[in-house]
């Protein structure tokens, strides 16, 4: 058994060791810049614990693991483009920095750098590890469009909520849970419980993101503070706010999202204000909490020691307090 930091040391060393060819130099340098610049590592990690979890070398799925973080990563460069977003992790955006064009032909390469990645995985397991990578991959396209369409849209009921983000998001954290298992030789049973559990962490996963997008502390955050507002994204925030507003609160978020010719600022102070007097964050913490728990349900009903369980539920708690 591999500790957390261990674990988190065999990824580092892996990603230094990612090589990619070096021109044209704008199609590859996005690459080594957005990934160099960090992150959490989350994914990764989720791959080496699962395969931990089931008691196999964490080190047999490092293949995988790296396949999770470029596809991760692709999908952030491709992601930034769509949302209009001027920094990730602290610095300048891939489409900012260099083009959107760069952009997004750095990100077509990624995938295939991904998918470079998978194909050093033990011949025994590709045709399952394929399946899941290809399900998940096409998945997040699929929610990252409802997220665009969501933007357009007035109609938006939480349960469509859930399950953009349960696309966009949380299939890829089941995902990566699912390539550890497989790797692991985990019964089918326990793999498709730990993915529906990586699911359920994956839901309260993005609904921290948006709580955060809202309140977080810019210096800590990395991103734009308000970008979700400014673009009128459907997030749980906006979505309990238009259910539970009354009168001039009301009126006031429909005008604040009508408005096409608006300051950024002053838009992001005047919803944020509403969210207060609603409860709003609250409210999104208790729906987090509750995929929380239903999380953890899933995980009790695996078929492995409570020990062993220990990493990835500690992993979970403090990815619910995360203040990045
Ligand atoms: C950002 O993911 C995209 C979301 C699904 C919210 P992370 O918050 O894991 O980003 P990094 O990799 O740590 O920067
Ligand atoms: C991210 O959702 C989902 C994917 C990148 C697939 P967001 O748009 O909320 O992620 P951030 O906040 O930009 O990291
Ligand atoms: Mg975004
Ligand atoms: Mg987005
Ligand atoms: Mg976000």
């Amino acid at each position: 058994m591999f500790n957390t930091i261990q674990l988190q040391e065999i990824l580092e060393t892996a990603i230094k060791n990612l090589k990619f060819p070096e021109n044209p130099k704008q199609l590859y340098d996005p690459i080594t810049y957005i990934i160099n610049l960090g992150g959490k590592r989350i994914r990764p990690l989720l791959v080496l614990m699962s395969t931990d979890l089931f008691g196999k070398d964490p080190n047999d799925s490092i293949h995988a693991a790296m396949a999770v973080e470029v596809f991760h990563n692709f999908t952030l460069v491709h992601d930034d483009i769509m949302d209009n977003a001027p920094l990730r992790r602290g610095k300048a955006t891939v489409h900012e920095k260099w083009s959107t064009n760069v952009a997004i032909l750095s990100g077509d390469v990624m995938m295939v750098e991904a998918n470079k990645n998978l194909a050093k995985v033990n011949a025994k397991y590709l045709k399952d590890v394929l399946d899941t990578f290809n399900a998940t991959a096409q998945g997040v396209c699929e929610g990252q469009q409802l997220d665009m369409e969501f933007e357009e849209r007035d109609d938006v009921s939480i349960e469509e909520y859930i399950n953009m983000i349960r696309l966009k998001t949380a299939i890829l954290l089941g995902g990566a849970l699912k390539l550890g298992a497989i790797i692991a030789e985990a019964s089918e049973n326990d793999a498709n419980l730990i993915y529906d559990f990586g699911e359920n962490i994956g839901i309260a996963f993005q609904l921290q993101d948006d709580i955060l997008d809202v309140y977080a502390d810019p210096e800590k955050f990395g991103k734009q503070v308000g970008g979700d507002i400014i673009a009128n994204k459907k997030t749980f925030l906006l979505l309990k706010a238009f259910e539970l507003a009354e009168n001039e609160n009301l009126i006031s978020l429909q005008n604040l999202t009508n408005e096409t010719d608006f300051n950024p600022k002053e838009k992001i102070e005047a919803v944020k204000g509403i969210y207060d007097t609603l409860d709003i964050q609250n409210i999104a913490k208790t729906t987090m909490n509750t995929y929380m728990n239903k999380a953890l349900a899933l995980m009790a009903q695996i078929n492995v020691s409570d020990q062993a369980k220990a990493k990835l539920l500690e992993l979970t708690t403090q990815l619910m307090a995360r203040q990045f």
